[in-house]
Order: structure tokens, then sequence, then C-alpha cells
């Protein structure tokens, strides 16, 4: 086949480790031609797999249709079908993994399984450009600071307990903010931090290359119910620590690795005050700075799609016998043999 023809392929790649449900299509020169996402609201409290997965197994007709709408193709256009694989939570990754299954099964073409956090980090370097960057990958699940070397994303730094996303999150609900359509407790956290003014004492805890978000929630929701300080000034003050903990690890890790470029990606990727506090160190070590678009910071089929053609174009493939979900697939678990050792 010609590299034309090749490229003119297209993979379509299945989302569904978490909360969302998401299909997205990508044409092997990495072009994005479909990106369609439908997300649970949990009634109250955080996601629960079992209804999460309920919800995905609904919507998954029309979140698929809708993409081959978008992408104005015809489902024999399909050349290769990724999913998720793992890591994620048991009954979301298997009901994607079903779908994936299926649809390859009567499409009679090939299937891949897809690490997410690496899907994250791939989706970011095709929309910015870069190339061999230090990644920060932080949503409501992970926050690892990672690069490449020998063959694999390695891990720098990361959590010890909950993931920085989830720590907003975990506040937000203590502080009785509400889950609004198209606006992530998160964002709901940043948009209060902007009137917020005073530094509340809050527990900073870096541990050699990782760090630890627990008792910053815990001190950050007692300070709050104390009544002594405003919401805003919590919200302010909790991403100031939370940032400046992972900003102070990926400093590091970027004076260890020597990397000239520095990327944001996962859906926390979205916050401002996160994106500045990044950018400062990357020029100091005269890295250049880049984020993932908003419409691809969070979950999304896109990053499954994309790091599909990756996984295709170097042979890996996935029987369907072996396509088993892996709930707890480490991103330096994963050999990423698409990227070349600078
Ligand atoms: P993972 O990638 O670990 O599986 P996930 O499925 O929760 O986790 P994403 O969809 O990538 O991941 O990220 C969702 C997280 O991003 C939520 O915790 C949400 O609150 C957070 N988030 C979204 N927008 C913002 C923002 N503007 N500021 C801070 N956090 C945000
Ligand atoms: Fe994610």
């Amino acid at each position: 086949m010609t590299a034309d023809k090749l490229n003119e392929r297209i993979c379509l790649g299945i989302e569904s480790t978490a909360d969302d449900f998401g299909v997205g299509v990508a044409t092997f020169n990495g072009d994005i031609l479909a990106n369609v996402s439908n997300g649970y609201i949990p009634e109250t409290g955080g996601i629960h797999p079992r209804e999460a997965a309920r919800h995905h197994a609904e919507v998954a007709d029309k979140v698929l249709s809708e993409a081959l709408t978008q992408a104005k193709i015809k489902p024999k256009d399909v050349s290769v079908v990724a999913f998720a694989q793992g890591p994620g939570l048991g009954p979301c990754l298997r009901t994607g993994a079903t779908v994936a299954r299926a649809l390859a099964a009567y499409l009679e073409v090939p299937l891949v399984g897809v690490n997410h956090s690496v899907g994250h980090i791939e989706i970011g370097k095709l929309k910015t450009g870069a190339k061999d960057p230090l990644t920060l990958y932080a949503s409501g699940g992970n926050t690892m600071v990672t690069a490449y070397t020998s063959g694999r994303y390695r891990v720098f730094g990361e959590t010890l307990d909950i993931a920085l996303g989830n720590c907003l999150d975990v506040f937000a609900r203590e502080a009785g903010l509400k889950h609004r359509k198209g606006l992530p407790l998160g964002a709901a956290v940043e948009q209060l931090a902007l009137k917020g003014k005073r530094l509340v004492p809050l527990p900073y805890v870096v541990k050699g290359m990782d760090l630890s978000l627990s008792g910053l929630l815990t001190a950050a929701v007692t300070a709050l119910q104390k009544g002594m300080f405003s919401l805003e000034d919590v919200c302010y003050s909790l991403q100031e620590n939370a940032f400046s903990m992972v900003t102070e690890v990926t400093e590091r890790a970027l004076a260890h690795t020597e990397k000239k470029e520095v990327l944001l990606t996962g859906g926390v990727a979205a916050n401002k005050r996160l994106q500045t506090m990044l950018r400062v160190i990357a020029e100091e070590h005269d890295a250049s700075f880049s984020v993932v678009p908003q419409s691809f910071a969070t979950d999304n089929g896109a990053m499954i799609a994309w790091t599909g053609v990756l996984a295709y174009t170097h042979g890996l493939t996935v029987p369907v016998a072996e396509s088993f979900v892996r709930l707890r697939w480490r991103v330096d678990k994963v050999d990423v043999l698409w990227v070349k050792q600078p």
C-alpha cells in the first residue's frame, strides 16, 4: 500500500474508562475527523462504576452514530477499532471493550488496546506539536510527571494518594458546589479561586519526587467547615498549594531530564492558574510550554483513536480472545514502539 493510501485509512477509538463514553475518529496521518462524548453525571457523590457503565451501554449507539456522522464516514470506512483497555473502572472499561470487540468483529478489522494515560500524552503531542516533552498528566484519577526514555513513558514523580482532579472534585462536593452541565467541579473551584485573596495555611507535602494531596484536601475541608475563611479564599489556597506541589515536582524532573518541552495534559490542564505556574518554570529552564486544547483535555475518544493509529502502524494489535481489560495498567508498563529515542 502506498503512503497516501495508508494515510487515508481510519481508526475509530472508544473511550470508557470512567464517567465519559467517547468515540473519536482519526485518520492515519493525524487528522481528527470526529470527537463525540457523553458524560455520566452522578446524582450525588462520586462516580458509581456500575451506574456509569449502564450509562455507557445506553448511550453507546447514539455516540457511535454521531461520531460517524461528524466524521462523514460509513462504518465500512473504518480500518481499525481501538479501545481504552485500561487503567480505569472495571464495569466501565468492560462496556467499552464489548462495544469495540463487537464492532471490530462485525467490520472484520483489527482491534487495538490503548492505554488511557498514553492516550492523554499522545493527543497532547499531536495537538500541540510537542515532540519529546516532559509531561504533567493531571486528571481525575492520575497525577504524574512522565517523559520518554528507553522505550517507555517513565514516571518521574506522581501522587502517593489521590489525584489532583479528584482532590478538587471532592473539595467542591464537600463545599456544596453542584455539578452543572458543561462545568466540571474543578472549573467551579477555579472560578471561585479567582475571587480569593487570603492564603489560608494548608499542608504542602512533597516527598522526594512524589507528592501527597489527601492531607491538603482534609485540611481545606476542615478550614471551610470552621467558618473562619471564605469559600473563595479556601479555593484559592487549595489551588495555590496543590498546583505549587505538582509544579515543584515537574520542575525537578525538568532539571533532571533536561527536556526542552513541557506539556500539560489531562482534565486539569484546562486550569489557567496551573498553566501559568508551569509556563514560568518551563521558561526558567529554556523549555517551551504547551497545553492540550480544552476539547482534548478531558477524557475523549479522539485520543484513543490517534493512539490506536500509532500502535496499529507499529504492529500492536490485540486478538479478541486476549483483549481483557486492565484495571491498573500503568503507563510505564507500555512499550511505545512509535517513539524514536531522541
Ligand atoms: P483519568 O484520566 O485519570 O482516567 P478522569 O477520567 O477523571 O481521570 P479527565 O476527564 O481527564 O479524567 O479529567 C477530569 C478532571 O479534570 C476532573 O477532576 C475535573 O474536575 C478536572 N477539571 C476539568 N476542568 C478543570 C479546571 N478548569 N480546573 C481544574 N480541574 C479541572
Ligand atoms: Fe482521563
